[in-house]
């Protein structure tokens, strides 16, 4: 039955985020640099590959059960991407932490109806409400494109975050970090991938609800600091890669400091009282204290930007959103969602997803089937193909008079299909 089947996609659209509670992150290791997830993190901890609709993955996360946030969550940068729509209502919990039986399919949930048994093993809304600390997003809303950005609006991927901190501080620098990031790309002709992992120190002292304020209180570990890494990896030359951490107090004014990926690492290290060594990035990607005096200077000037100078509270979604409308580009974004390697279309009731085999997959508009774009990441980028060959760089992926999209590639048959308009 065609209507009711799409119907219900609808619906799902609507009021779910999906994720995969796993063992390991093999389904989404693409989303680390290297394919490598970071070193000496605790490692009892939750597991979870993020998806979007259709089964895609948009970003991993760990999570820890006992403090009840996330540790990190790690995900691509996508240039083209500069959604400033306003918060979610629905945020959306994973069934799959508090019941593991349930690992067999991809849990779908619908508001808070199931509270109490999704409560003993992560946070709720209500642990947020009235508490005084904003849900502190790691992989922030303002980043990701259209349906990554629902995916954002999980409570596996915020952490309580000082208010002052997150509207003052740690917004400025997020801001900032995109456009560094865009002008990066735009300098580069978009042949880098960007690794980010954020983070978070959960703090010994304070816990959400604060006693007396709730019936249920202290559940919630409310971060000492946040901690942000970048890999940025060249595809063609190694010596425009480079990378940078940064760490900020969770309070008002907590002094956020750039610093080497060794050095962040090193400081986590003593931070989070580990036994073992941090390794965000599995060769700290191209660590070099010379290449951060540059970005330094770089930062520098971007956090000074009148668009970033809003102080008052209100200014910073204006300043921001500002950024974003400067920096957006008139190409098509393509939904991958609905697109093949083959360069074919998914027909309307069968879209790209799993449909019981171990990859995306949908029935095309011409009548065959085709393994769907993946968006890991990796496909979005201008200079890579389905195959993982590089474009030409004069000759970025596009639609070139064709139907389907494609690049030049140096070796024959010297093209491959893209995933991604860049024309
Ligand atoms: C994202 O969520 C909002 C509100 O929950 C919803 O209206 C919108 O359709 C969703 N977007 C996508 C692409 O799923
Ligand atoms: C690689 O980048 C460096 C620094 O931007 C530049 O000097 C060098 O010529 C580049 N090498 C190649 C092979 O393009």
């Amino acid at each position: 039955m065609f209507v009711p089947a799409l119907f219900i996609s609808i619906l799902l659209r609507a009021f779910s985020a999906q994720a995969k509670v796993v063992t390991s992150f093999d389904e989404c290791k693409g989303f680390f640099y290297k394919d490598t997830e970071p070193g000496g993190m605790a490692q009892n901890a939750k597991k979870i590959c993020q998806m979007l609709e259709f089964d895609s993955y948009s970003y991993a996360t760990l999570y820890s059960v006992h403090h009840r946030i996330p540790l990190y969550s790690a995900y691509v940068f996508d240039p083209d991407c500069s959604s400033t729509a306003g918060r979610a209502e629905n945020w959306h919990v994973e069934p799959q932490i508090s019941q593991p039986e349930s690992q067999t399919d991809h849990m779908i949930y619908e508001r808070d109806s199931d509270e109490n048994m999704i409560k003993r093993y992560q946070a709720v809304s209500s642990d947020y409400t009235n508490s005084g600390y904003d849900r502190g997003l790691l992989n922030p809303n303002s980043f990701p494109c259209e349906e990554s950005h629902n995916a954002t609006f999980t409570l596996t991927n915020v952490a309580p975050m000082d208010a002052g901190f997150d509207r003052h501080n740690w917004k400025n620098w997020e801001s900032t970090l995109w456009s560094f990031l865009q002008r990066k790309l735009d300098t580069d002709g978009g042949s880098a991938v960007v690794y980010i992992v954020s983070g978070t120190v959960p703090g010994d002292h304070v816990q959400i609800p604060l006693r007396g304020t709730s019936e249920d209180p202290e559940r919630v570990t409310v971060p000492s600091h946040f901690w942000t890494a970048v890999c940025y990896k060249h595809h063609l030359n190694d010596t425009k890669s480079f990378s940078f951490g940064y760490v900020g107090e969770n309070q008002l004014g907590g002094g956020i400091r750039l610093m080497t990926v060794s050095e962040l690492d090193d400081q986590l290290r003593e931070l989070l009282k580990t036994p073992q060594a941090v390794r965000i990035f599995v060769d700290d990607c191209f660590d070099d204290s010379k290449k951060l005096k540059e970005i330094q200077g770089v930062f520098d000037q971007l956090i000074n930007l009148p668009a970033n100078q809003g102080d008052q509270s209100g200014t910073d979604e204006q300043s921001m959103s500002r950024v974003l409308k400067k920096a957006t580009r008139s190409r098509e974004y393509v939904t991958n969602s609905y697109l093949t390697v083959g360069g074919s279309r998914c027909k309307q009731d069968h879209l790209c997803g799993r449909h019981g085999s171990g990859y995306n997959w949908c029935n095309t508009v011409d009548g065959k089937w085709d393994k769907c774009c993946d968006r890991n990441g990796i496909f979005t980028d201008c200079y890579l193909t389905v195959s993982r060959e590089y474009c030409d760089l004069q000759h970025p992926c596009g639609y070139y008079g064709y139907s389907y999209l494609w690049c030049r590639t140096k070796a024959a048959p010297y093209w491959d299909y893209c995933c991604k308009n860049c024309e």
